[in-house]
C-alpha cells in the first residue's frame, strides 16, 4: 500500500503511478506522440500520487463522494468524477485569490467548474452531474463539509500563509472525513534543511521536524499515519532545475532552498471517536498550542535556528 512519502524517480516509476500517467496522458501528450512514460515533474508526481493512493483505497469508486481544498484547474476533479465519484471541487473565494495574486497566471486558480474538464477526461454529462463547485478558504472550512470518503490537495495548504496555518489545516480537515475515509494532501518540502526554512509567506516550507510535528498531533487525535522520508539519490533526484527549466524538475528552489514534494496520507479508523467534549475543549487548544509551539524555529528538539523567513520567489511560477 502506497503510503506517505517523498517525491522521487523511484516513486514516479512504480506500476501504480506509471498507470496513473497513462490515464492523465490527454494532459500532457494530447496527440499521443510523445515516447515517453511519463513526465518528470515533482508536480506530476503530486497528482499521480494522489490518484494512486485513492484507487488503493477503493475511494475512486460509483457512489463515493470526495472534496478537494484548492483544486485550481488540476484534472484530479475530471479523473475522479470519470470513475463515478461525487466531487465537490473547492478553491479560494474570488475576491481572495484576486488579492493575492492567484487569478494572474490564468492557470492556477478557478472559481467554477468550467475550466475543470479541459481535456476532457470525463464525458460532460456525467461530470455536470456528479461536480459541484464551492468557495472554501482552506483556514475555515464550513462546518456543513461533513461525511466524505475522501478529501485531497495538491500543492496548497502551503499557501495559506505560515507552516502552522498549513498544519491547523491537515487536522481540521479531518473533520469533513467520515470514520473509515482518507485524506491525501501534498506539499512543498524542505530537502536543504531540518532546521532553516521559509516559515511564512505566499509559499512556505516544511522541514521533517513540522511534518513529524503534525503526524504526532493527528495520531494523538485518533488518526493512522505514517511517512517514508526516503530522499531520492539518483541524478535526477539530486538534480535542481531552476529557469530556464528543464525536463528534469523533481527538485526546484525556493530562497535558499532545494524543494521538492511530499504527499501525506492520512486515515480516519472505522471505529474513530471525538474527543469526549470536556476533554477535548481544552485537550484540543492545548494539543494546538503544542503543535504551534513545535513550529517555532529552534523549539522543535533541533538546534537553536535564526529568526522566521519568508521567500519572494514562488516555484508554482515552474511550468508543468
Ligand atoms: C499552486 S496552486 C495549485 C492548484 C491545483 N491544486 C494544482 O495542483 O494545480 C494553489 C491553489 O491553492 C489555492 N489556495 C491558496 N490559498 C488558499 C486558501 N486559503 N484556501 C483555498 N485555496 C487556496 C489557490 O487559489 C490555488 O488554486
Amino acid at each position: 500500500m502506497i503510503d506517505s512519502q517523498i517525491c522521487t524517480l523511484s516513486s514516479l516509476e512504480s506500476p501504480e503511478l506509471l498507470a496513473w500517467s497513462e490515464v492523465l496522458r490527454p494532459l500532457w501528450d494530447p496527440d499521443g506522440t510523445d515516447g515517453k512514460p511519463f513526465v518528470m515533474h515533482r508536480k506530476m508526481w503530486e497528482w499521480l500520487f494522489i490518484c494512486a493512493v485513492l484507487s488503493e483505497r477503493g475511494v475512486l469508486a460509483p457512489g463515493r463522494r470526495g472534496l478537494g481544498f484548492g483544486v485550481g484547474q488540476e484534472p484530479l476533479v475530471a479523473v475522479f468524477a470519470n470513475l463515478g465519484v461525487e466531487i465537490v471541487a473547492t478553491d479560494l473565494p474570488p475576491d481572495l485569490a484576486i488579492e493575492r495574486g492567484w487569478t494572474t497566471s490564468g492557470r492556477e486558480y478557478s472559481d467554477s467548474i468550467d475550466a475543470l474538464n479541459n481535456v476532457g477526461l470525463c464525458p460532460d454529462d456525467a461530470f455536470q452531474r456528479l461536480v459541484t463547485f464551492r468557495p472554501v478558504d482552506m483556514v475555515a472550512i464550513p462546518a456543513e463539509l461533513r461525511g466524505f470518503d475522501f478529501n485531497w490537495s495538491s500543492c496548497a495548504f502551503e499557501h495559506l500563509g505560515s507552516l502552522e496555518a498549513g498544519l491547523k489545516f491537515l487536522v481540521e480537515q479531518m473533520r469533513c472525513i467520515r470514520p473509515g475515509g482518507f485524506a491525501v494532501h501534498t506539499t512543498e518540502y524542505n530537502v536543504s534543511s531540518n532546521e532553516e526554512t521559509v516559515n511564512r509567506g505566499g509559499t512556505v516550507l516544511y522541514r521533517r521536524r513540522d511534518v513529524e510535528a503534525v503526524i504526532l498531533h493527528l495520531r494523538r487525535e485518533g488518526y493512522q499515519v505514517q511517512c517514508d522520508f526516503t530522499l531520492g539519490d539518483t541524478p535526477s533526484d539530486r538534480h535542481v532545475d531552476v529557469a530556464p527549466f528543464s525536463d528534469v524538475h523533481l527538485r526546484t528552489r525556493l530562497g535558499e532552498f532545494a524543494t521538492t514534494s511530499l504527499g501525506l496520507v492520512i486515515h480516519k479508523p472505522d471505529d474513530w471517536q471525538p474527543q469526549r467534549p470536556d476533554r477535548a475543549a481544552g485537550g484540543q487548544v492545548s494539543r494546538m498550542r503544542r503543535l504551534a509551539g513545535a513550529l517555532r524555529p529552534g523549539r522543535a528538539g533541533g538546534p537553536p535556528t535564526s529568526p522566521g523567513r519568508s521567500a519572494t520567489s514562488s516555484p508554482d511560477a515552474e511550468p508543468l
